[in-house]
């Protein structure tokens, strides 16, 4: 299982260094098979779920996998969330099956996950006219969000001090890069490309309008019982009790989950209780200028 593949690579874990693909810095494994990831050609009736890391991307995919199964909550929990939705890029050390495995093994209509950014989203996703949703946090959320997840999980650079992590966030070297340049190049794209472009704050203030934009999106049409369903099989609460969505099938090495739980807090605005004053004004100044003549309708001070 996928489970004693992340067991057996065991020792082979490590803190892979970040290596930059076409100036973006990615885990040195992702670069290394880079060419193979480029070629990925998806079917036209794949989905996919875009995310800077930490935006809220097991949530969507949640909840995309619910409607896929009209609010059936047995038969998505038949595997965890890597299983049931492959994260395209990802190249974890042998026997832990790549994300491109994994897509190999599952017939279309597939979720497929990536945190890539768009200009280095595989080119076969536009020629197919693949459905994207792209989910985007407020960045202050973001950042802590991820500064956690780099603490717990062990193949990423490990973060340092909170202060000099807000710094890599703002200069765009963090593992995927920049998150200014992520939301906006998703976001100048989304009528062109035709993406749903949402809101993890959107989400958390009315699940169920969310829910049913990603309906309509999607083409589907469940019934009001079965959205309702929906918003409550991916509560926080929900999910984190859900072994098939909560990340821990992948445990030790990996993510450590006693440093921090994968499901770690699932709330709008747990920035203030990290960013100082002054770390804060510095931000929003650096954030002004990195978002200069973008209109996201971000409510980045929530
Ligand atoms: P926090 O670290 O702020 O708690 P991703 O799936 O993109 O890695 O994002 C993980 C973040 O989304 C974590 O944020 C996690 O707790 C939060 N999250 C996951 N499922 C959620 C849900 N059902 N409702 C709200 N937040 C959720």
């Amino acid at each position: 299982t996928y489970h004693e593949a992340i067991e057996q690579a065991g020792s082979s874990m490590f803190r892979f260094p970040l290596v930059r693909v076409r100036g973006v810095p990615l885990m040195s494994l992702i670069a290394k098979e880079w060419d193979s990831i480029w070629a990925f050609n998806p079917d036209p009736s794949d989905l996919l779920i875009s995310t800077y890391p930490k935006a809220g991307t097991t949530w969507t995919q949640e909840i995309v996998d619910l409607l896929l199964h009209n609010g059936d909550a047995e038969a998505c929990k038949r595997a965890p969330t890597p299983i049931r939705s492959p994260f395209l890029e990802i190249i974890p050390p042998p026997p832990v099956p790549s994300g491109l495995d994994l897509l190999k093994k599952t017939d279309p209509p597939r979720i497929i996950k990536t945190h890539l950014p768009i200009e280095l989203v595989p080119l076969g996703f536009w020629e197919n006219k693949c459905k994207v949703i792209y989910v985007a946090r407020n960045a202050k959320d973001n950042l802590v969000s991820y500064y956690y997840f780099d603490l717990m999980n062990q193949t990423q650079p490990e973060p340092g001090p909170f202060d000099g992590y807000v710094h890599k966030f703002m200069r765009g070297d963090l593992a995927w890069g920049s998150w200014y340049d992520h939301v906006k190049g998703y976001w100048e794209a989304r009528e062109k490309r035709n993406i749903l472009y949402i809101f993890y704050e959107d989400m958390k203030e009315n699940p169920r309008r969310e829910v049913v934009r990603i309906m309509k999106y999607l083409d589907l049409s469940v019934s009001e019982e079965v959205i309702d369903r929906i918003v409550d099989l991916t509560s926080f609460k929900n999910m984190k009790e859900n072994p098939m969505a909560n990340y821990s099938c992948i445990p030790k090495p990996v993510f450590d989950h006693s440093i921090s739980p994968f499901m770690r807090k699932g709330v709008v605005g747990d920035w203030k209780n990290h960013f100082s004053d002054e770390q804060s004004k510095m931000f929003d100044e650096d954030y002004e200028r990195q978002m200069k003549g973008t209109n996201i309708p971000f409510r980045t001070l929530i």
